[in-house]
């Protein structure tokens, strides 16, 4: 079977090749991105598999649907960039839920350690011989509040890392886990009492921009805000004022709403043209790194085992349980099966 597998780089094809072949399914490594003008190239392919900057809106499931595209093999998580619904009746869509959600949560971690204790500042200062501390001064994370908006797989495993560290955990979930050892809290609560905020829950119509000048004006000032979900999460020109007014005392971004065009290329050497994100990574108290959250090799590999165990299951038996609301659009036939809410 022919799969068509866009926004290639040579990690994924590393990790694909091997699993891919051993179950006899031909990869078509594309580097383009998935939209309406390369969806072509999936000509004589049954199956797209894409990341999470390719794009399945209405107009390209129609434009794969007509090519004879049958599924959609997400190798992500997250599935913003896919319309559900659209594909209804059309074509069968699947994601990774779990890869590591650890990769993920240590990640938000260790862009929160670099830059409360200015590792990335420190790192270029002692490569310069430059061993002066002036500037450097952190804060320790012990009997700081956390909150985490959230709680699901990554939630969880971020949580376990602050409470390693001697944090007060407050969390805000739509669906809160009883079994979980959190104090939850509204929204607004957490967002007033936290000197750490980190996102983890799914970008949807209701989450979109949750974090805005609104959400701002209700933080602690000096509050750090971290962001390894999706970068619609958050209004980056509202942070952006808010750290430019001081009231935000620093940004750890692995995702950035605009970072479709951006992230996963080279632009050094380049004019890069977004204001905005050119605005906050030359801000010293801001950083940024390129949607590298899930890079692990464990997550590679679980994620490649997955995806090709998706679509095996899926010729075998027609879906898989990795499916998204294709059937019947209803909660039952979700992934687990658990939230209608999670997929629309
Ligand atoms: P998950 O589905 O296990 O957990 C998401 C949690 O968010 C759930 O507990 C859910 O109840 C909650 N939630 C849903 N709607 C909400 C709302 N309106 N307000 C507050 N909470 C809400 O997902 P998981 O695996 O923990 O992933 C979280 C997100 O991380 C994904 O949606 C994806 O966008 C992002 N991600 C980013 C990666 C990266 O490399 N930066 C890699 C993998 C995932």
């Amino acid at each position: 079977m022919k799969v068509a597998f866009f926004d290639t780089k040579s990690y994924d094809r590393r990790a694909f090749e091997s699993v891919g072949e051993s179950e006899d399914i031909e990869f078509k490594f594309f580097e383009s991105k998935l939209n309406l003008d390369t969806a072509s190239l999936a000509f004589g392919c049954e199956g797209v598999c894409i990341f999470v900057n390719d794009t399945a809106d209405s107009q390209v499931i129609d434009k794969l649907y007509e090519l004879g595209v049958k599924l959609i093999a997400l190798r992500c998580a997250g599935y913003n960039n896919v319309d559900v619904r659209h594909a209804f009746g059309k074509i069968h869509v699947f994601h990774v839920p779990a890869y590591s959600p650890h990769a993920v949560a240590e990640h938000a971690m260790a862009l929160l350690l670099t830059s409360i204790r200015r590792i990335h500042k420190a790192y270029i200062r002692t490569r310069d011989f430059n061993f002066s501390l002036d500037g450097l001064t952190g804060f320790d994370l012990y009997g700081k509040t956390v909150g985490i908006v959230g709680t699901g797989r990554i939630g969880k495993a971020f949580a376990d890392i602050c409470k390693g560290f001697g944090m007060n955990v407050l969390a805000y979930d739509k669906y809160p886990d009883s079994e979980l050892s959190v104090r939850y809290v509204t929204l607004d609560e957490l967002l007033g009492c936290s000197e750490i905020i980190s996102l983890h829950c799914p970008l949807n119509k209701e989450t979109y921009h949750m974090i805005d000048s609104n959400a701002i004006e209700k933080m602690k000032k000096g509050a750090v805000i971290i962001n390894t979900s999706r970068g619609a999460l958050i209004d980056a020109d509202e942070l952006l004022e808010g750290i430019k007014s001081r009231k935000i005392g620093a940004a750890c971004l692995d995702v950035y709403e605009e970072e479709a065009d951006i992230f996963f290329e080279d632009f050094s050497g380049h004019i890069v043209d977004d204001d905005t994100i050119a605005r906050l990574i030359s801000m010293p108290n801001v950083i940024v790194t390129s949607h590298q959250a899930f890079l692990t090799n464990e997550a590679l590999e679980n994620i490649a085992e997955t995806t090709v165990e998706n679509i095996k299951a899926f010729y075998k038996n027609g879906t898989c349980k990795n499916e998204l609301c294709y059937r019947c659009g209803k909660a039952s036939h979700c992934g687990d099966g658990s939230r209608p809410e999670k997929c629309f």
